[in-house]
Formats: C-alpha cells, structure tokens, sequence
C-alpha cells in the first residue's frame, strides 16, 4: 500500500508473522528505471526481508519488463503488477493501473514482458472492472493465464468505486490460476468465507493499520498485545532509522491515529502529536499516552 507497507511497516508486520508474504507500496516503472533517489530507498534490500512482492505501475511493457528485472535483482520474491489503482495520476494520466482494465490487449503484453524479463513468478492485482457496466475481470485472469501470470489479487470493487461501498466477492470456478480475494478482509471467519468461495487465500490492506498483528490473530499465533507503547516506539524508531527524523515525524502521524484509535482520550493525543516536530517531545507523548517504557 503507497505511503504504508514500507520497509518500517513491514518490519513491524514481519516481527509478528516472520514469512509472511507482503507486496511493497507500487513503484513507478519510470522511477525504477530512472533510478530516481525516492524510489530506490524503497527497494534497497528485499533479499534480507524474505516472503516479499515487488508492485510495479505503468503502461510501456519494455519499461516494466526492465523495473521487473532491477527488483528481481534487489531480492524480491515475486513481482506484482498493478492494474487497479484508481487515482487518477496512475490510471487515467498515465493509462497504467485501474486503466489496464479497460485495455486487456495491452495489459496481456505488459505481463507477458515481465513474465519473459523474470524467473520470479508474476502476479497482478485487479478489481471487478472499470465500472458496473464493464465488469470483466474473469476476461482479465484469463489474459494474465494466458500470458504467465502465476495468479491474480482481485479486490471486489470496481475502479468508479474507489474504496467506497461493501466489497463484493464473486464466486470462483474453474479459472486456470489462483485469485486471492482482497476487499474488507479482517478476520479468520472471513478468509474462512473466501475459501468457500473458490479463492485460495485472501489479502489483507487497511485492516492491517494500527493493527499490525492483524496475520498472526488470524493464523491463530499471536493476539492483540496488551500494551501498544513498545510497539509503537519500535515503529517510530524504525521510521526514523530509515527516513530521518524530519520525514519520519510528519509521516508517522498516520500511523499514531490508527494505533491510538478507540483509546480514551485518543483525539486529544492526536490533535497534541500533530503539532509536534521534535523526536524526543513525540516519545514523551507516546510514552505518557501509553504509559509505556520503551528504550527511546
Ligand atoms: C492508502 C492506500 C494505499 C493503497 N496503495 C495501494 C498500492 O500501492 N497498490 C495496490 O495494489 N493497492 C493499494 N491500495 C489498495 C489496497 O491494496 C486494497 O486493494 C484495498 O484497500 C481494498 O482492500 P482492504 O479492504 O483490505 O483495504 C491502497 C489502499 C489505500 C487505502
């Protein structure tokens, strides 16, 4: 997920399920290739991270065949292709994402390069369609089938959704590959359900937020721990190591509404914390508001 699922974050996640499987925040093909500073702090050593899924966005197959090959080189596991992002920079600016949806000939070629470029399996991640009209998604799976996809994310919205609405998860028979169901997951009842429908496992995006042990609750090996503060540290300590402290703050407020979300009190806490750009001002906060000791 774009400004979540960065190294921190996955750190955090992995500190709880140690192989579990995660896709990094969608990289530009055109930034990858260019080698632009932002983008390669992303993508600096998957090979220690291990289970992970490299997501690459754009619309030029050669491009994507190259981005596809410098992450396969970072370490990657696997890399991920995005056809379903809806804002309109990637998908209607750049005819790359959700727009791929509406252009199978193109999204066919753009997984056939990358498919031909790598010797990592290939996977997309799409939605229903472009919009209630054009719901074709099981022509898409065939496409990615035909063109050496290993298996297909489809998260139950159309691109005109967005992200609003109940997620819809249409039964799954007789597709040549897996299709790993996305879109309102949260519990272990509703991967249990995803299951009966013919998907054979399911992705998990915002209810992971402030809820990073969210995996283990569901695979049975770890609860909800009994006091956030040292895990939030950790998190921000991280954030820090990797980002520096004049970004790491800024970004990190995200982060401390989602973790202190439902605690008493929490509004206020999130309304002082927003206004703070000082490292050891934020730990005090954090400290008091948990009542946590953590090594600072
Ligand atoms: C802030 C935000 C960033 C996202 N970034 C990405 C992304 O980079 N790549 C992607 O495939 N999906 C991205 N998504 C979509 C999620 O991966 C997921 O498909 C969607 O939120 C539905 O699943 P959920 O209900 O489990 O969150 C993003 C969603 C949000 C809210």
């Amino acid at each position: 997920m774009a400004g979540i699922s960065d190294r921190p974050f996955r750190t955090i996640l992995r500190d709880f399920v140690p192989d579990l499987p995660i896709v990094t925040e969608m990289i530009s093909c055109h930034s990858l290739v260019g080698r632009h500073k932002n983008c390669l702090r992303n993508f600096d050593n998957y090979a220690a991270e291990g289970n992970i899924g490299a997501q690459i966005f754009g619309a030029v197959p050669n491009l994507m065949a190259d981005a596809a090959k410098i992450l396969q080189d970072a370490g990657a596991a696997w890399i991920d292709i995005n056809m379903g992002c809806p804002v309109p920079k990637v998908a209607t600016r750049s005819g790359a994402g959700a727009f791929l949806m509406c252009d199978h000939k193109l999204a066919g070629q753009i997984i056939n390069a990358v498919v031909r470029a790598v010797q990592i399996p290939v996977s997309i991640k799409t939605r229903l369609g472009w919009d209630d009209q054009h719901r074709d998604w099981a022509d898409l799976v065939r496409i990615a089938a035909d063109n050496g996809a290993a298996w297909v994310a489809l998260h139950g919205r159309t691109r005109a959704q967005g992200y609003a609405g109940i997620a819809e998860h249409p039964e799954i028979k007789d597709f040549p590959i897996p299709i790993i169901a996305n879109g309102d997951i949260k519990a272990a009842a509703d991967v249990e359900t995803m299951l009966g429908r013919g998907y054979s496992g399911a992705m998990i995006g915002r209810a992971m937020l402030g809820r990073p042990w969210v995996f283990a609750e569901i695979l049975g090996k770890a609860a909800r721990p009994a006091n956030l503060g040292p895990l939030v540290m950790q998190h921000l300590n991280l954030m820090i190591e990797y980002y520096g402290v004049r970004t790491a703050i800024p970004m990190f407020r995200k982060h401390l509404a989602w973790y202190s979300a439902g605690i008493p009190n929490s509004s206020d806490f999130r309304i002082r914390v927003n206004q703070i750009t000082d490292e050891k001002t934020l730990k005090n906060e954090i400290l008091q508001f948990w009542g946590c000791v953590a090594q600072i």
